[in-house]
C-alpha cells in the first residue's frame, strides 16, 4: 500500500463520486448471490459496499485508509482498518470484490496470497482497477514537470497497471481459473478540472514538493494536458483504461 496517498473523504465524495458509480459494471462480473459472505477490498467510503449488503450479502470491508473506513461506518456497514498486501482472514468469505484499489497496492503476489487465504474453496475474486496504459498522458506529465523540478518521478510512482496477459498468469499461478478478464480504454469525464484531480488521486507526486509549490506544480500539469484531455466544452476527461476480472479458486 502506498502511506503516501492520503484519503479525505469530503473531498473524494466530491470530486471522486465517479468512481464507485462506474464500477457498478464490475459487480455483475461478481454475481453475488443473497446470503454470501463478502469481503470488499479497498472499500473506501463504502458506496459500493453498501450496494453488496442492498443485495442481501454479509459484506466486511476493508481499507488502508482510517478516514475512508470511518466514513464507510458512518453509513451503517462494517468495515476495518487493514492492509490489502496483509491480509489476515482465513477461509471466511465466499467472496472478494475490489473496485479501484488494487492499483494502489504494488505487491499483487502479496494481494493475491491473501485474498486466496480469505477465500473458501470454489471461492470468487472479481473487481475491476487501472489496467496497462491507465491514466498514461497524466503520469507523463507529472513526471516532465517534476523532471523540470529535477525530480525522479518515475521513482515516486505509486501505481500498478499491469496488462490483462499479466494479471491472469499472477491469478493464475496463486491457484484461480480465471473466467473472464478484460483491459478496456474508458476515458473518463471528470466532476472538475485535473487540478482537483491531482489534489485528489496523485499525492504521492505532490508530496515530493514544497507545500508551497503543489498548486503551481498542478496548474503546470494541467496546461501540458489541455491540448488533448480538455474537451471542446471546457471539460475535463482522464486517460483511464480498465483491467477487469473475474476468477475461481
Ligand atoms: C484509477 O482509478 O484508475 C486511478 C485512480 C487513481 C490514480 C490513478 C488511476
Amino acid at each position: 500500500m502506498n502511506p503516501a496517498q492520503e484519503w479525505d473523504p469530503a473531498q473524494y465524495a466530491q470530486g471522486a463520486s465517479f468512481v464507485p458509480k462506474l464500477g457498478e459494471a464490475a459487480l455483475a462480473w461478481l454475481a453475488p448471490q443473497p446470503g454470501e459472505r463478502i469481503l470488499d477490498l479497498g472499500c473506501g467510503d463504502g458506496a459500493l459496499t453498501q450496494k453488496l449488503c442492498e443485495a442481501g450479502c454479509e459484506v466486511v470491508g476493508v481499507d488502508a485508509s482510517a478516514a475512508q473506513v470511518s466514513a464507510a461506518r458512518a453509513r451503517g456497514l462494517t468495515a476495518h482498518c487493514a492492509n490489502g498486501e496483509a491480509l489476515n482472514f482465513l477461509a471466511e468469505f465466499d467472496a472478494v470484490f475490489s473496485n479501484a484499489a488494487l492499483h494502489w497496492m504494488k505487491n499483487a503476489d502479496a494481494v493475491l496470497s491473501g485474498v486466496r487465504r480469505a477465500l473458501r474453496p470454489g471461492g470468487r475474486f472479481a473487481g475491476e482497477f487501472g489496467g496497462k496504459g491507465n491514466v498514461a498522458q497524466v503520469q507523463a506529465a507529472l513526471e516532465a514537470e517534476l523532471a523540470a523540478r529535477g525530480l525522479d518521478g518515475a521513482a515516486l510512482n505509486p501505481w500498478f497497471f499491469p496488462s490483462a496477459e499479466e494479471y491472469a498468469a499472477r491469478l493464475a499461478q496463486h491457484g484461480f481459473s480465471v473466467q473472464r478478464i478484460t483491459l478496456f480504454p474508458r476515458p473518463t469525464p471528470l466532476p472538475g478540472d485535473l487540478c482537483e484531480w491531482l489534489n485528489i488521486f496523485a499525492t504521492p507526486y505532490l508530496n515530493a514538493l514544497p507545500p508551497a509549490e503543489r498548486q503551481s506544480f498542478c496548474q503546470s500539469v494541467q496546461h501540458r494536458l489541455t491540448p488533448t484531455l480538455r474537451l471542446k466544452d471546457g471539460t475535463w476527461q482522464a486517460d483511464y483504461t480498465r483491467l477487469r476480472f473475474a476468477a475461481q479458486l
